[in-house]
């Protein structure tokens, strides 16, 4: 089996010596505004959250209200409780994700129901969260996983005739569309990351697109339980009638973001051409299975370039020799502990690529020469 520490201990790689696997896009605009920030009286939220949520919203939301946050996690844990997910109700979520999607679960007692990925995307399966779907069900969570769309339209048809609440990571699929619908215009919840090697990244941070009705909720809820606005009016009575959390965004990280938002519309050009090269140059090879191509009803983000192989340590080596990272990034989350550990069997699709899965680098400091470089190591075999 492949054993994804022995990729995490190898010495990580400097830019100047070869394709890293990830890197942060730091856009022309950020240190001038930045800068400007830190000489101004907010550096804490401030109007520029407030300007960053507007925009943003006007870009990816519809009928929807944006609330900048921390980080992603946190804006899934606000998620969480804004759809009403209690203490022993069911969620179903991808058992192959980022942990963020699922630990949030565990802070509030739900009980997670791990669905297996549709080998052919990595995304859920869509047909096996129709097989967990009971009367406990109260949410399903889905993250386009490396920047493909899941089946919007199969999911909603699935969950229309119960109690459930469709919730949308897509961490990775900033700018993605299914079926012509931007990717936060579809369901109640989408969430959005911002970490520092996201298509948009404010060092960290996050973005909760939610239905107007809880928006007043949701900001009590980032700050501590208070109604910051009432407090800023000066006198203000002082309850605090929920239990908040302290998730807000900074104007700092606002002033990168609204950077980061200027010139996404290249940003994701640069990523879907790379994309594409990869895509069309690894489909010759036949002993590689390249994931998320081929859709006409969906545009990927192009955040991650995933290949299944055999004999992925092979590859992964020859990639190193030649100074290409790559790596898992991902693993399957029933084999946490705090999950509840290894659970044989439960999940086929997991299990049959599981040792297969490799992702490639993709970011915007490649050019589509180190694209054809990488494809042409892997072409001469592993
Ligand atoms: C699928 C997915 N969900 C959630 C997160 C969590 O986002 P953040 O790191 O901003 O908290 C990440 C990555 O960071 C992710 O890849």
């Amino acid at each position: 089996m492949i054993n994804h520490h022995e990729m995490d201990e190898a010495k990580l790689m400097e830019p100047s010596e070869g394709v890293v696997l990830f890197h942060p896009h730091i856009p022309a605009k950020a240190i001038e505004k930045v800068t400007k920030v830190l000489s101004g009286r907010w550096i804490g939220q401030g109007p520029l959250v407030d300007e960053f949520e507007e925009k943003f919203n006007a870009e990816f939301g519809k009928n929807t209200k944006a609330l900048a946050v921390g980080s992603g996690t946190d804006a899934l844990h606000l998620a969480y409780l804004l759809a009403r997910i209690k203490e022993g109700d069911e969620v179903i979520v991808p058992v192959f994700t980022c942990t963020a999607t699922n630990i949030p679960f565990l802070y509030m007692g739900a009980k997670i129901v791990f669905a297996d990925v549709d080998p052919e995307t990595m995304n859920i399966d869509i047909d096996h969260v129709g097989r967990l779907i009971n009367d406990k069900t109260r949410a399903v969570v889905v993250v386009h996983y490396g920047g493909l769309p899941c089946d919007m339209d199969k999911l909603q048809k699935l969950t229309s005739t119960h109690n459930i609440t469709i919730i949308e990571d897509a961490a990775h699929a900033l700018g993605a569309t299914f079926q012509g619908q931007k990717i936060g215009s579809i369901s109640p919840y989408t969430m959005y990351s911002f970490q520092a090697i996201k298509h948009i990244t404010t060092g960290d941070g996050g973005m909760l697109l939610l239905p107007e009705d809880v928006y007043e909720k949701a900001k009590r809820l980032r700050w501590f339980g208070i109604d910051r606005t009432a407090k800023q009016m000066g006198i203000w009575e002082n309850d605090i009638k929920e239990v908040g959390y302290k998730y807000q965004m900074t104007d700092i990280s606002a002033a990168m973001g609204l950077a980061g938002l200027e010139e996404f519309a290249q940003t994701l050009a640069l990523r879907r051409r790379l994309f594409h090269i990869y895509e069309e140059k690894l489909s010759e090879i036949s002993d590689v299975k390249f994931m998320g191509g081929g859709c006409t009803d969906r545009e990927h983000a192009a955040w991650m370039c995933t290949i299944l192989v055999d004999r992925r340590k092979n590859l992964w080596q020859k990639l190193r020799d030649s100074a290409i990272e790559s790596g898992q990034v991902h693993y399957r989350n029933d084999r946490y502990s705090i999950f509840g550990g290894s659970v044989q069997g439960l999940f086929p699709n997991m299990d049959a690529v599981e040792e297969k899965y490799l992702v490639l680098p993709l970011h915007t400091k490649m050019n589509e020469s180190n694209v054809i470089r990488i494809c042409e190591t892997i072409k001469s075999g592993w």
